[in-house]
């Protein structure tokens, strides 16, 4: 086990594939996975990170950064999942690059690029990185409509293909799934269209965020598991089936490993 990570987390066994499922397991029968969001003094750690250099100044990353890290399980989940071989790792749509300070806090050693359209955010998630002296850590501008930067290892692309239209997600699961070397994954967090509860409250929760201005993209299309299945298949991917990983929160976030055998 890794350092830092709680033993609670763990896949759970036992779910048949049932045909009739949309995300191709026995969703309703598997439990979601039961990994766990960062203790509070271990999310403040790296939220210091993201402090104002001005002790006026404005301190919402910050905050968002500390709520982030204590409610959601993601990083947890995603570190489970990526074998512990030092790899390097892409990160697209890596936001703050919040996977970064994470994998460091839990001594995990892959070299690490993070890729954001935003240039804002990426300008922020380079001064924390620069601030928290992140080791192997760098990051750039990139639109992952369009072309990813150069890469062999894993990839990982968390809560972002919902922001590209339908062509988009395939042009960029084809190209992610191309840089993924031989022995290593690709990981996907992402809500899917399952049509219940969870999918309609992320829906308006992601329009939320971009109407308040906090993203700067609006959602566009949420995919459909067989399409996403399929289409990394066809790119010589080993796919498991989709496990719910959404922790406390209200929102419809799935993980999908594949690998390249
Ligand atoms: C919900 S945030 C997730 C951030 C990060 N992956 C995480 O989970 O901590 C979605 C991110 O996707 C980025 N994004 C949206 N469209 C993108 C695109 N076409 N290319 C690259 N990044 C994009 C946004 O700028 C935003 O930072």
């Amino acid at each position: 086990m890794r350092c830092g990570a709680p033993a609670q987390c763990r896949w759970p066994s036992g779910c048949s594939a049932r045909p009739a499922d949309p995300v191709g397991n026995a969703a309703g029968s598997c439990a979601p996975l039961a990994c766990q969001a960062l203790q509070a003094a271990q999310a403040r750690s790296i939220a210091r990170a993201f402090l104002p250099p001005q002790v006026w100044g404005n301190r919402r990353d910050y905050y968002y950064v500390r709520s982030k890290l204590g409610s959601d399980p993601l990083y947890d989940g995603v570190l489970r999942a990526l074998p512990d071989d030092g790899a390097p790792l892409l990160d697209v749509g890596c936001g703050f690059g919040l996977l970064a300070h994470v994998m460091r806090q839990r001594a995990v050693a892959h070299p690490y690029l993070g890729v954001d359209v935003d240039a804002g955010k990426i300008a922020r998630a380079q001064r924390a990185a620069a601030q928290a002296e992140l080791a192997q850590v760098a990051f750039a501008v990139a639109d992952a409509g369009s072309a990813l930067p150069a890469h062999a290892g894993h990839v990982v692309a968390l809560d972002v293909l919902q922001y590209l239209d339908a062509c988009g997600q395939q042009r960029l699961l084809r190209q992610a799934a191309a840089q993924v070397a031989r022995g290593a994954r690709l990981l996907l967090r992402t809500p899917l269209a399952t049509g219940d509860r969870r999918d309609h409250t992320t829906r308006l929760a992601d329009r939320l965020a971009w109407w308040a201005g906090w993203m700067g993209t609006r959602p566009r299309h949420y995919p459909d598991p067989q399409h996403l299945r399929q289409t990394l298949q066809r790119a010589g991917l080993q796919v498991a089936p989709a496990r719910p990983l959404h922790g406390r929160t209200p929102f419809n976030s799935w993980l999908l490993v594949a690998h390249r055998p």
